[in-house]
């Protein structure tokens, strides 16, 4: 199922909400650069004639979303000690890392936010037999930038090799981590979880927050009884079996920041195969097991063709409706929305996108963010070959058309430097500046490739890009070369096709013209019936026969803007779309119905956006009612009974559209601790 924007909303709309809200700033804007980081480098910007020129090597490889500076100390092993507190909303941790110097003076620059550093001590590597001694040592907090939030810069004693760090994560919430009370679960008991992706680890991990900088990780958790840890790592079992439980997680194979990942629940597993399982509270734990009974034959559909799966176990966790995504492609456990379990497997696409990252960004990651298309163009692309495994290729192609035909809407929306495959714009606030350019783009980029050499070259391409380097960053240079290198340099296009022109693909704004044109059978036909019923031909008791949900998906997706309200409630009547238990189908529906005020799904749509905290799915509803009613009284009032259970992330999105001015102003000038609560 392919995604809608996430979050960048349509300027045009931006526009009309900017009107109705008043001149606010919104969250795409880029933030200052704090004074003791260098300046991140900034290439030109595209202009609309010509493709932006190819960034140098040296403002590739800088992070400018990190305080890092791993060429001076990285760490090599990351060790957490983890309390998870729910009475006080807090994690109480130590964080130990093994160093390693490569100049010997140095100190260790950590990225933190909103963290209470209570202390911080350094060891020397102990000779055999003599117990380790950790001394105190020195460190600064440095000033609080916005978006990075503060540097934790660690002098080093003279041969010290271990760092560790007492901490406790803010008192008014991280960044990073959703605390929900028992009734945003589907049990009686309260949850946890975190999403780091892009730079909120650091609001519950002091870390090296940069993707393209990996360690194994050890953990220890203490909660309490009956809640249970998981963390994005293999399960190593629980020791003590008092009130408070202490659970070990250990992951061997080397992982970025953005992929730390705990929840904290009353969770159960059920295995699904072999390799496989899911994870969910109780009373969703049944239907996740029907819904994702296909998972272990996921495995084999990619590892044939691009290499085996490096990461031994693949399990999901479905966690509870306000997790802000669709899925996170956490290692070992993906984390995921419950709004996939639609009863018939129509969504199971998410989850063959997230087991993608297993190779394409949790393997092979994107050096820094203004790569991301690197993680999931190609993630995408595998996501649809694992469809076409399984479910066969006319299902694949329906899902690559409605993903173009989300990709046209993009285009036509957003700025020229924001339709590149490599940012144009760097150092950007990465929640902020998220659309469907990585994916869809970067998947027909993919596609343009495979079409161009055929698959018996260009698979055993991709695995090579994967084979040769996994567990390292790649930026988009280093692909760009591996692809010349690779095909462009030493393969012979197929009879009819032309070598791709990368600059155009890669750092240029648009398609190019040759850019693949997915088709699928069944969608023709959907088309000539939409036309049919427009044209008052087709009765709407007729429509939809044999359709499935990616069907009338791509049949709303062809009705025209002024079409009648009456015309929807005669659809609705016949078809039930506004009961509709598939969630990705319902959003669309309510969107079209709220453009074309059709009111008679006023109260599902209420319902909607007070339950389920999506933001691919909350940012177009709130604009559409903003659009629709001409003023924001109805999306405000919603917004008002929902905010507080929403993500930080969903609210930090939502917020510049929807609160009064008043209360944004008194949020900006509020205390500079930085995490959006
Ligand atoms: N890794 C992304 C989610 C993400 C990206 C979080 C960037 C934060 C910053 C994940 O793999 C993803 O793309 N999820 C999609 C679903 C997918 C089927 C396209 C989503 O959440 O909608
Ligand atoms: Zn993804």
């Amino acid at each position: 199922m392919p995604r809608r924007r996430l979050s960048t909303p349509r300027p045009a709309l931006l526009l009309v909400a900017g009107l109705l809200a008043g001149p606010v700033a919104l969250a795409c804007s880029s933030r200052p650069a704090p004074e003791e980081r260098p300046a991140p480098a900034r290439p030109a910007q595209a202009d609309s004639s010509s493709p932006a020129p190819a960034p140098s090597e040296a403002e590739e490889r800088a992070d400018p979303l990190s305080y890092a500076r791993p060429e001076e100390v990285v760490v090599r092993e990351l060790d957490l000690a983890l309390d998870v507190l729910f009475a006080e909303e807090r994690i109480a941790g130590v964080a130990t890392y093994r160093i390693e110097r490569r100049s010997p003076t140095a100190p260790l620059h950590l990225d933190t936010r909103g963290l209470e550093i209570e202390a911080v001590e350094a060891a020397v590597k102990p000779a055999a037999g003599v117990a380790e001694s950790w001394a105190p040592t020195t460190f600064t907090l440095g000033a609080v930038d916005p978006l990075l939030g503060a540097a934790l810069t660690v002098n080093l004693p003279e041969s010290a090799d271990r760092v560790r760090v007492r901490y406790r994560t803010s008192s008014d919430g991280a960044s990073g981590l959703h605390w929900l009370t028992p009734a945003q679960t589907s049990g009686d008991s309260p949850f946890l979880y975190s999403q780091s992706q892009a730079i909120h680890a650091r609001s519950w991990v002091p870390s090296q927050d940069s993707p393209a900088i990996r360690t194994p990780v050890r953990a220890t958790v203490t909660v309490d009884r009956p809640l249970r840890p998981v963390m994005a790592a293999n399960d190593d079992g629980v020791s003590a079996d008092g009130e408070r439980p202490l659970y070990r997680f250990s992951i061997d194979e080397p992982i970025p920041a953005y992929l730390l990942a705990i929840a904290v629940g009353e969770l159960e597993k059920r295995e699904l195969g072999p390799r496989t399982a899911v994870w969910a509270e109780p009373a969703v734990l049944p239907r996740a097991a029907a819904e994702l009974a296909e998972i272990e034959s996921m495995l084999p559909a990619i590892e044939d063709d691009f290499g085996r799966y490096r990461w031994g176990r693949y399990e999901v966790l479905i966690l509870p409706p306000s997790f802000p995504f669709g899925g996170m492609e956490n290692p070992i456990v993906t984390f995921a929305t419950p709004t996939i379990l639609a009863g018939d497997r129509s969504l199971i696409s998410l989850i063959a996108h997230e087991l993608a990252h297993s190779w394409s960004g949790n393997l092979v990651t994107n050096a820094t963010w203004d790569d991301l298309w690197l993680n999931e163009g190609p993630t995408t692309y595998l996501e649809r070959r694992i469809i076409e495994e399984l479910y066969g290729r006319e299902r694949a192609e329906m899902e690559a058309t409605l993903g173009k035909a989300l990709l046209r809407e993009s285009l036509a929306e957003l700025p020229e430097e924001q339709q590149l495959l490599r940012s144009g714009v760097r150092g950007q606030d990465p929640d902020a500046v998220f659309s469907d350019i990585a994916y869809e783009k970067g998947a027909l980029f993919l596609r343009t490739l495979e079409e161009t050499y055929g698959r018996e070259t260009f698979d055993p391409f991709l695995r090579a890009w994967f084979d040769e380097h996994a567990f390292t960053g790649q930026n988009t240079a280093a692909f760009v070369d591996f692809v010349r290198a690779r095909l462009l340099d030493v393969a012979t296009p197929l009879p009819g096709k032309k070598a791709p022109d990368l600059t155009h693909w890669i750092y240029g704004p648009g398609l190019p013209t040759d850019a693949p044109e997915p088709s699928a059978a069944g969608f023709a036909a959907v088309e000539a019936d939409a036309e049919a019923w427009l044209a008052g031909r087709l009765h709407s008791r007729a429509l939809g026969k044999t359709w499935g949900p990616l069907h009338w998906l791509h049949f709303l997706g062809q009705l025209p803007p002024d079409l009648a309200a009456a015309r929807l409630a005669e659809l609705d009547h016949h078809h039930q779309l506004t009961a509709s238990d598939n969630r990705e189908l319902l959003a669309i529906w309510l969107e079209v119905a709220v453009r074309r005020r059709y009111r008679g799904v006023d109260e599902r749509l209420r319902w909607f956006l007070t339950t389920i905290g999506r933001r691919k799915f909350l940012t177009p509803l709130y604009l559409a009612i903003l659009a629709a009613d001409g003023d924001s009284e109805r999306a405000r009032s919603i917004y008002e009974a929902a905010r507080s259970t929403y993500h930080p992330i969903a609210r930090e999105s939502l917020d510049p559209l929807l609160l009064p001015q008043e209360a944004l102003r008194a949020d900006a000038a509020g205390p500079a601790a930085g995490p959006a609560k």
